[in-house]
């Protein structure tokens, strides 16, 4: 049995208890957030970033290990399915005052929502065709085609957060134990996968 087919188990259960000690510890130990809003508040925050770091592990694992990369990127789609359908209960100008103006949502808040939606409803190509009854119907370019979807997903988050927390990156004086904002290294994440698939097609390319 390939040691990926149960390694997968520990990387999920590592990275959903970082992502989640990363959220509590920035939000209610250093900024002193009320703990009822741990549930979904925090959780949300958790989940998206948990979802980020796992969708990236699986794109930068693909070539060394196509089992682990399936898994990781499984992971990180159904938990980025859980964030998207958690953030609609919670939409409001009281948790997401960045994303409200005059008590509507915004352009930042249509931005982030729309990029938001598209991410997810491209990350269904990748995740449905990793099925075997997907994988053996389609010819290995349509498959990789697919499986390419991913990569757009991945900008499409890397702008979903970026409109969210673009105005906090700038000014690490602020951040609450001078943890870095999840947006930000959300973005980081989401961008690594991305830019280093685009310039090994250009060494392709100039081959
Ligand atoms: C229907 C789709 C989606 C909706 C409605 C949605 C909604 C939101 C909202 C309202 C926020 C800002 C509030 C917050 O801090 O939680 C947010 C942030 C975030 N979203 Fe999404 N999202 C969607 C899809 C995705 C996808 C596919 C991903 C990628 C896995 C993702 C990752 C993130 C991350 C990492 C944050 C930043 C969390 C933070 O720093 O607080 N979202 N999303």
């Amino acid at each position: 049995m390939p040691a990926s087919r149960n390694s997968w188990r520990w990387w999920f259960a590592w990275i959903v208890i970082a992502a989640t000690s990363y959220a509590t510890i920035r939000y209610h130990l250093a900024q002193h957030e009320p703990w009822s809003r741990f549930y979904f508040w925090t959780v949300n925050k958790a989940l998206s970033y948990a979802a980020v770091i796992l969708l990236a592990s699986s794109y930068l694992s693909a070539r060394k290990d196509r089992q682990l990369a399936r898994a990781l990127g499984l992971c990180g789609f159904s938990l980025a399915l859980v964030h998207s359908i958690l953030s609609w209960p919670l939409l409001s100008a009281f948790n997401y005052p960045k994303l409200y103006s005059n008590g509507a949502l915004g352009p930042a808040g249509w931005g982030c929502l729309l990029s938001g939606i598209a991410a997810m409803a491209l990350l269904f190509g990748p995740a449905l065709t990793s099925f075997p009854r997907f994988t053996h119907s389609l010819k290995p370019p349509q498959w990789a085609l697919y499986q390419r979807l991913g990569y757009f997903a991945l900008a499409l988050v890397a702008f979903h957060v970026a409109v969210y927390g673009f105005g906090g990156w700038f000014t690490p004086s602020k951040w609450p134990a001078l943890m870095p904002p999840i947006t930000l290294i959300s973005f980081l994440l989401a961008a690594v996968p991305t830019i280093l698939r685009l310039l090994s097609n250009k060494d392709q390319e100039n081959a």
